[in-house]
């Protein structure tokens, strides 16, 4: 879907003068200033930027076991994926059968044979950290048990075996509340006194962005991912929709990555990747670590666009403007005062794209630093804007500074 940018210009404006507030969906879009509501975001010291970690679903489904996960650590440290900020290793649907008598829940002893405290300290031991998948009904979304009236021992037994993360999902929830479970879940959490973070994965059905902020440190806005160029898209212009309620604490999650699972150009990836860093999206790569090829790696671990997704002053970018259909210019305010810029080309041919200082926040007769980010070169100072050559279905990406 696309988003109007009058509308993206808007909300930006407003969310620019009071930064930690949200504009109800419903509420007019240049509602005073005084309709806003204060977000609360988790103030527990977690997630303070967007997650950084790695998630077995997109590339593996059901087909986990202990060797993957200990290889999939081994490589987030031999790639310089951990360095570049990668931590949490999240094992996703799967890897639990079923309750012991005393309603346990069991990791899957074939596939984890160690079972899963070890393996959390291996990954540990990596200086990495270690995440799993629930669910908050009766069932996974792949029929293994779900959490629903075990909420607190599942949060011990996970905090027992030193889990970082727990994504929780909302497949076989029919009847149930989603704020009133995901709360629920989150109380049992903190009363283990471990620090988890809470990844909420209910797909944006129940309005996550308006109660997800003091309940979890991420909430999934859209539907599940797909490996295509239209899916990452659709995803990206969901979560766009809720720039105003993101920020330190608690992040919008427009799904997972595919970079480098093979559905995507590598400009398409790189674009991919763009857009993630832009939204101040968690970065939970979703690929085969192991065999990866070395421009998968290095688009993974592009620190100049990393650190725009991992900026401290956790402002979500927007759509600033769009010249042509299909040629838009995206921004995100940046701590030091500089601007990060995307030119994205959604159509078919190369486009000449131009980022005009006053569309992105800077005085129209400024003089400013460019800075491009995959090409890692500085492109001099301009006045006015900056326009590249952008090709079909690919980005650039600069950081723009006034003088
Ligand atoms: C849902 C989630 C996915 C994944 C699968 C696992 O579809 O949205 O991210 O966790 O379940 O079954």
């Amino acid at each position: 879907m696309f988003v109007p940018i009058f509308v993206e210009v808007s909300v930006r404006a407003f969310s620019r003068v009071v930064a930690t507030s949200v504009l109800a969906v419903s509420l007019p879009l240049l509602a005073p200033v005084a309709a806003a509501q204060q977000v609360h975001r988790l103030d527990d010291g977690l997630a303070r930027t967007p997650p950084m970690g790695w998630n077995s679903w997109n590339k593996f489904g059901c087909d986990v076991n202990e060797s993957l996960i200990k290889g999939i650590a081994d490589a987030m440290v031999t790639s310089g994926m951990r360095d570049a900020g990668y931590r949490y290793i999240v094992i996703d649907d799967c890897w639990q059968v079923y309750r012991d008598t005393s309603g346990t829940i069991v990791a899957d002893p074939q596939r984890f044979p160690d079972g899963m405290k070890a393996l959390a300290d291996y990954v540990h031991s990596k200086g990495l950290k270690f995440g799993l998948y629930t669910d908050a009904g009766t069932n996974t979304c792949q029929g293994r048990p779900g959490t629903l009236h075990h909420e607190q021992q599942d949060a011990r037994t996970y905090a027992a075996w030193g889990v970082d993360y727990v994504k929780e999902d909302w497949c076989n929830s029919r009847g149930l509340s989603a704020p009133t479970q995901y709360r629920l879940f989150h109380e049992a959490l903190v009363a283990t006194g471990r620090p988890i973070v809470l990844s909420i994965c209910e797909w944006g059905s129940n309005a996550p962005w308006n109660w997800g902020p003091g309940i979890g440190h991420l909430w999934r806005t859209t539907g599940d991912i797909e490996d295509t160029w239209t899916s990452m898209l659709r995803n990206a212009d969901l979560d766009a929709m809720h720039q105003a309620v993101a920020g330190p604490g608690g992040w919008n999650d427009p799904d997972m990555l595919e970079v480098g699972n093979g559905g995507m150009t590598d400009e398409e990836y790189r674009a991919h990747f763009s857009l993630w860093a832009i939204l101040a999206a968690p970065l939970i790569a979703g690929n085969d670590l192991r065999t990866m090829s070395a421009a998968t790696r290095d688009l993974l671990t592009n620190r100049e666009v990393i650190a725009v997704d991992q900026d401290s002053l956790g402002v979500q970018g927007w759509l600033a403007e769009q010249v042509k259909p299909g040629e838009q210019v995206w921004v995100k305010p940046l701590a030091d005062g500089a601007k990060a810029v995307l030119l994205l080309n959604r159509g078919d041919s190369t486009a000449e794209i131009r980022a005009d200082w006053s569309a992105i926040g800077l005085a129209p007769r400024a003089r400013a630093r460019v800075r491009d980010l995959w090409a890692h070169a500085n492109r001099g100072a301009f006045t006015g804007g900056y326009a590249a050559p952008v090709p079909s279905h690919a980005v650039v990406m600069v950081t723009v500074k006034a003088d």
